[in-house]
């Protein structure tokens, strides 16, 4: 393998180009990188696309056993492979100098600590399954893309999702789309070690174009939602304040939503996650929560009910209905779940202020990262520059932001 120079990770500001262009061009780096050489395993070069997600409603909720609407986003991985016939994996990265080497036969119980533990940890989840004799599944493997890395549009889930759907098409697997999602998120919570939530690796999995994904985090059982792209734009501005503490104050909300539970949970017949309790029970037993853990338990049960009742406006058309509870819902997140920063906030007023906005909010865990805006279609541009000079006028600086389409998830591209 040979390979001067890594290329940036790419930005929100950047439109893509065609994204069969730019697969093609990455095959090409992908020829550059691993000159065809003489390990007897054919010289075509395989080419897989899967996206990043932006969760649109059900903040917090997905370890809570609640439901999620996010959608699949028209920009994420790029992988290009070409198989070897020696046994032995190179997974290498267009964006990071590290490359991981190993004989597949004799995969490392210990992560790395490079980014090349997300998809090794999805190959040890699928090393061991039926399908093409282990002797032929060596692979090289040519990570990129065009999704920004580290701001809350789930690279990792888009990476992990990816590699499970490129292994089961080049080594044979026969996998339903349940059992990818299933190897991704084993990846990132038992090689990896990161306390994700479900929802990162399904909304990329299951996606449908132009749909949102309702997903019942409590039984895993989903749907598809039309989006109208007609009226509606979505797009995230990235406040550019680094997720330093999104680690540790998630797992700490996860741990203050499981002890919410085991006070307020005996109260309802038949509960098994927090979802199952309702805002009526939480006011009823308020004295017996800490406050801290009372405001969690209010945004929980009140996100519930505000994402029901997302769905029923999203049903029905009624997008300034829609907008009003992704705002209500970022309140929530100031003031009761304590997961956004002053950024943010300035981010999610200004957009409100744009006749062209229905609504916004933060996305993914917060602590830093993006907003999601919800703009009227033909409106984007006007949008996102009032909101970028509200922000510059205020911190010195101009944020950087995007407009999606509800993309179809993983898939081949050549
Ligand atoms: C992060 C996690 C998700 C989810 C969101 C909050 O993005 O990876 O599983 O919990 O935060 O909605």
């Amino acid at each position: 393998m040979s390979h001067a120079q890594t290329l940036p990770i790419p930005t929100l500001g950047q439109r893509p180009g065609e994204l069969s262009e730019e697969l093609a061009r990455h095959g090409r780096t992908f020829e550059a990188w691993f000159p065809a050489r003489a390990t007897g395993g054919g010289s075509a070069i395989e080419l897989y696309f899967a996206p990043g997600r932006v969760n649109l409603f059900g903040g917090h909720l997905d370890y809570n056993g609640g439901p999620v609407m996010p959608t699949a986003i028209d920009r994420g991985t790029f992988i290009a492979l070409r198989p070897r016939a020696d046994g032995r994996l190179t997974l290498a990265s267009t964006f990071d100098s590290a490359v991981c080497e190993v004989r597949l036969e004799a995969l490392p119980d210990q992560r790395t600590g490079t980014w090349a533990d997300y998809p090794l940890g999805v190959v040890r989840e699928l090393a061991a399954r039926p399908g093409l004799p282990a002797a032929e599944r060596g692979l090289d493997v040519l990570f990129g893309g065009n999704l920004p890395v580290g701001a809350g549009l789930s690279s990792s889930a888009s990476i992990c999702v990816g590699t499970a759907f490129a292994l089961d098409r080049t080594w044979g697997l026969g996998l339903a789309n349940e059992d990818r999602v299933a190897a991704a998120l084993a990846a990132e919570r038992e090689f990896v070690g990161v306390r994700c939530g479900i929802m990162d690796p399904h909304a990329v999995g299951l996606a449908r174009p132009g749909h949102l994904l309702w997903l019942d985090c409590k039984d895993g059982s989903y749907d598809h939602l039309p989006i109208d792209f007609e009226r509606l734009a979505i797009g995230v501005i990235d406040s550019g304040v680094q997720r330093q503490l999104a680690r540790s104050e998630f797992n700490t909300r996860v741990e203050q939503c499981a002890e919410v539970f085991r006070v307020l949970g005996p109260a309802v017949p038949g509960a098994t996650v927090l979802r199952d309790v309702p805002l009526a029970v939480v006011e009823a037993h308020a004295s017996r929560l800490e406050p801290v853990l009372l405001r969690r338990a209010r945004h929980v049960a009140s996100e519930v009910e505000r994402t029901f009742a997302a769905r029923a406006a999203l049903e029905t058309g009624e997008l300034e209905r829609l907008g009003e509870l992704m705002l209500a819902t970022h309140r929530s997140f100031r003031e009761l779940y304590e997961c956004s920063v002053l950024e943010l906030d300035v981010l999610v007023d200004a957009a409100a202020e744009q006749s062209g906005c229905f609504g916004a909010r933060l996305t993914g865990a917060g602590f830093g990262g993006c907003v999601v805006v919800l703009v009227r279609a033909g409106r984007e541009d006007e949008v996102l520059e009032a909101v970028q000079a509200r922000f510059e006028a205020r911190f010195g600086r101009r944020p950087l932001g995007g407009f999606f389409r509800g993309d179809e998830g993983p898939r081949v591209m050549g």
